[in-house]
């Protein structure tokens, strides 16, 4: 970790002592908690076993009150703690996403992340929490990306490390998911993902491995996938073999939603609980296994007691001391968004206004050229023109189960009209990326009207986004399954803009849409495509195209009966109010942007992927901005030379305009304080931190891409090499390194020093500014061995430092021993690769600009 050279030994030895004091109070909680688990084990009947380790419902576990066990509720996800309702009245802090927190490269600050999260989780009454994502991006296309970390195993696995770390010291469980590679979405309850020995233990098992080892996680969540045949719901080597054998894993292992299939080999496989329920594989059908002699008890008790240790843990087992006895210390939770976005913005351009040099990721500071001030941070008196639809209207988060629903969200247009002085700031669409119509949002006001057979109104719920998703635990008041008849969402519309307006519908069965006062829809929608997700998770059908006046409200209804086969009871109710504004013409929309910028000294483009690009449950096919975002770029920059664009999206996406604009800034998902951290980058009130967490380059470029299964299984052809590692076997250089990312002061790397594997290296801070730099180590084996091919160097530390300006400091960084280990696959085991390895420091994987030697 980092430290100047000053006092960092007696601080180290303080922390072991701490920690050491730490374990042994814990080891004895910890047989303590044992000892009530067995006590507790031992009166349960197997009904009640086999009954607790299924779902009850869609997110909690049943109380078991003759053990003295309360029924535990778990939550997504990771960047928020969304509760057991779907819905935007029941706010929760939005954490910039976990692509954004990995480009903080900063264990320390995940760790705060999770303690928040854990108070979040408090809050709304969840144990544990479905998170963190910890698979690897294998490949630019994978859709969930912004929801796993990084390409390179280590930090991921040391951002994974600080998170568990955090929200578990919190008293909150978490499940480390998907156990394993599940890397891509394609196919995913059912492909098979065939991985060799190698690959398996140095990528995509090492953050999971590294994670246990550090952090002793109180849950795992299984993936979807296969690997190497088996699906990983059932796969006792994996589970049972590797994860609680060899790493001594002792927490509780989750299916993912619906994942398991088979009752006994999933019990067999080492699958401790399955969800969703109240319909699973275990419950009655697992008490029946063992009756039939199918299933040992034995193997039924050691689930229920991995379930019930977590049950002590947390706090929900009568006479069991929790692990956390009181909450930590209260945290300012938009506080901590901002701080964490405004730390993981990475700077990958920033061009002297008008110096259009090659891509900035080489030379001192990574400013290529460098004559004159560079465009970012923004002179304080400039005047800005922001371009965007998402500067407007913020992505701050990806799709699918990470969805929360944050009480505010603050816009790059509302963090920058609060930060520039009056009159700096002017604003235009120039091209909205959402070709579709999304749930009904901004100027809608909602509410879900319940009614039972006879038409009486049951009750009522606010719906802030028209977009309902109800199981049992989210009726209103008032309202079952089975008095239910119908749901109504009702309520007025104020539009921002005059013009033709569409609405339309999300969901299956009858509707009838009215708006002001016109019925348009009164029929049956019925599912297009054979997969019955993507009524809900595609595009909403439209229905109206309604002329209305900006700021005159109108009325909306969108009435819905719940539909249900005879004699059986719905289970939930899922449908959504769609809304899309007035579509104008393209051309027209970039023709006003670039005169906006022609009409500033500084143009910021805000471009941005969406929820059709970045969710759950399907991958990219290319990596290009989606509608007219390039053109708008392009016409923006030929028309002001001092063009800023920020990136708003999770993943990589192609920049083929970079070398025409002055300054890149990719924002991710930012969270729900995006646009206030995105002033404070902007104007220079802070500098961005951000370094790139994974390669960016173009997908015809890039090694390693499929993620579509050829008859249902996915070769990872590649063995080892993926991310940086397949870019430098493969000879290419991508877009923007791995570990990239500029501050707004400069570097001087001065020495470097390897005592065994620990490496102190001395750096100034050469600048006007202080500065926080993220010291890169990579290991790169310099003596040919005669074993298997390695990559030709690796992440094996790193150590963020800060300094005013004139400052040397000394970050020191000890390398861990699997830098220089191989998986060797006919022993079984880890191998030391003895030999000589030329440790460099740096600014990226392309900018060594120290290094020394090694012989391990
Ligand atoms: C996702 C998990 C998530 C679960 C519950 C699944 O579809 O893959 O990551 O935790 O749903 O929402």
């Amino acid at each position: 970790m980092a430290g100047t050279a000053d006092g960092t030994d007696t601080r180290a030895q303080d922390r072991a002592r701490d920690q050491a004091g730490e374990q042994a109070r814990d080891q004895a909680g910890e047989q303590a908690r044992e000892r009530v688990v067995e006590a507790a084990l031992a009166r349960l009947g197997l009904d009640d076993k086999a009954r607790l380790l299924a779902g009850q419902d869609r997110w909690t576990l049943p109380a078991l009150p003759v053990i003295g066990l309360a029924s535990l509720v778990m939550s997504d996800g990771p960047i928020g703690v969304r509760g057991v309702r779907w819905t935007a009245d029941d706010p929760s802090v939005a954490l910039p996403s976990p692509t954004a927190l990995a480009a903080t490269w900063d264990p320390e600050l995940a760790r705060r992340a999770g303690v928040l999260l854990a108070q979040e989780a408090r809050r709304k009454g969840v144990h544990v929490l479905l998170a963190p994502t910890v698979n690897l991006h294998r490949s630019p296309l994978g859709g969930r990306h912004f929801e796993a970390y990084s390409e390179d195993p280590y930090l991921t696995g040391r951002i994974g490390t600080g998170y568990v770390a955090g929200v578990q010291s919190g008293g909150v469980g978490t499940t480390v998911k998907h156990f394993v590679a599940n890397d891509a979405e394609t196919e995913r309850f059912t492909v098979d993902n065939l991985i060799g020995e190698r690959a398996l233990r140095e990528l995509y098992l090492a953050p999971f491995e590294a994670i246990v080892a550090d952090a002793r996680p109180w849950g795992v969540m299984t993936a979807y996938n296969s690997v190497n045949g088996i699906t990983m719901s059932e796969h006792a080597p994996l589970v049972n073999g590797v994860l609680r054998g060899e790493w001594g894993f002792d927490g509780v292992n989750v299916s993912d939603w619906s994942a398991a299939r088979d009752t006994v080999r999933a019990i067999e496989g080492g699958l401790d609980i399955a969800m969703p329920g109240p319909d699973t594989v275990y419950g009655e059908a697992l008490a029946r296994a063992v009756r039939d002699g199918r299933v040992e008890e034995a193997t039924v008790d050691a689930a229920v007691r991995n379930v019930l240790r977590l049950a002590a843990r947390i706090g929900i087992l009568d006479g069991a001391e929790p692990v956390v006895a009181a909450p930590p210390a209260h945290v300012d939770g938009r506080a901590l968004a901002h701080e964490i976005a405004r730390r993981s913005f990475v700077l990958v351009r920033n061009e002297p206004a008008g110096n259009a040099g090659p891509a900035g990721n080489t030379g001192p500071a990574g400013n290529a050229g460098t004559t004159g001030t560079p465009v970012l941070p923004l002179r304080p008196d400039a005047t800005v023109a922001l371009i965007g639809a998402a500067a407007r209207d913020a992505r701050v988060l990806g799709g699918g189960s990470a969805t929360v629903f944050p009480d505010r969200i603050v816009s790059p247009l509302d963090g920058l009209t609060a930060a520039l002085p009056e009159g700096a700031l002017t604003y235009a669409v120039g091209a909205d990326p959402n070709e579709e119509l999304s749930v009904a949002d901004r100027g809608f006001t909602l509410r879900a009207v319940c009614r039972d057979a006879a038409g009486t109104v049951l009750g009522t719920a606010p719906v802030p986004n028209g977009d309902i998703k109800w199981t049992d635990v989210d009726l209103p008041e008032g309202v079952t399954h089975d008095n239910l008849h119908s749901v109504e969402v009702a309520g007025s519309f104020v539009p921002r803009e005059s013009g033709t307006h569409t609405f339309g519908i999300k969901g299956l069965g009858a509707f009838t849409l009215t708006v002001d006062g016109t019925t348009y829809f009164d029929g049956v929608q019925r599912a297009a495509k054979e997969d019955p997700f993507a009524a809900f998770f595609g595009a909403p059908e439209p229905h109206a195209r309604v002329e209305l006046t900006a700021g005159e409200s109108v009325e909306v209804s969108l009435a819905h009966p719940v539909d249900t086969p005879e004699g059986a009871t719905a289970t939930s109710v899922l449908f959504a109010l769609a809304h899309q504004e007035p579509q104008r013409d393209p051309d027209e929309l970039i023709a006003e942007a670039a005169a906006a910028a022609r009409g500033a000294d500084t143009a910021v483009v805000v471009v941005a992927t969406t929820d059709r690009v970045e969710s759950e449950g399907f991958d990219r096919t290319d990596l290009r901005l989606p509608g007219r975002q390039d053109d708008l770029v392009r016409a923006v920059a030929a028309a002001n030379p001092n063009t800023v664009v920020v990136v708003n999206s999770g993943s990589p996406v192609e920049l083929p305009w970079r070398d025409e604009v002055a300054a890149i800034l990719l924002s991710w998902f930012p969270g729900q304080e995006g646009g206030a951290a995105l002033a404070d980058v902007l104007t220079g009130a802070t500098e961005p931190g951000g370094r790139l967490p994974t390669t960016w380059g173009a997908l015809t470029d890039a090694p390693v891409t499929e993620v579509v299964p050829n008859n249902g299984q996915l070769a990872y052809s590649e063995g080892v090499f993926i991310g940086y590692r397949a870019w430098e076997k493969a000879g290419r250089t991508p877009t923007y390194a791995f570990g990239h990312g500029l501050g707004y002061t400069n570097w001087a790397y001065e020495s470097i020093e390897a005592e065994g594997t620990t490496v102190r290296v001395r750096l100034r801070n050469t600048g006007e500014r202080p500065g926080h730099e993220i010291v890169q180590i990579y290991a790169a084996p310099a003596t040919a061995d005669d074993g298997p091919e390695r990559p030709a160097r690796r992440l094996a530390g790193f150590a963020g430092i800060s300094a005013d300006p004139g400052e040397t400091v000394e970050a020191v960084v000890t390398l861990p021993a699997r830098a220089f280990e191989v998986w060797d696959e006919t022993a079984g085991a880890w191998a030391r690769v003895k030999g000589s390895y030329e440790i460099a420091a740096g600014r990226s994987i392309a900018d060594h600009r120290v290094t020394t030697a090694i012989t391990v």
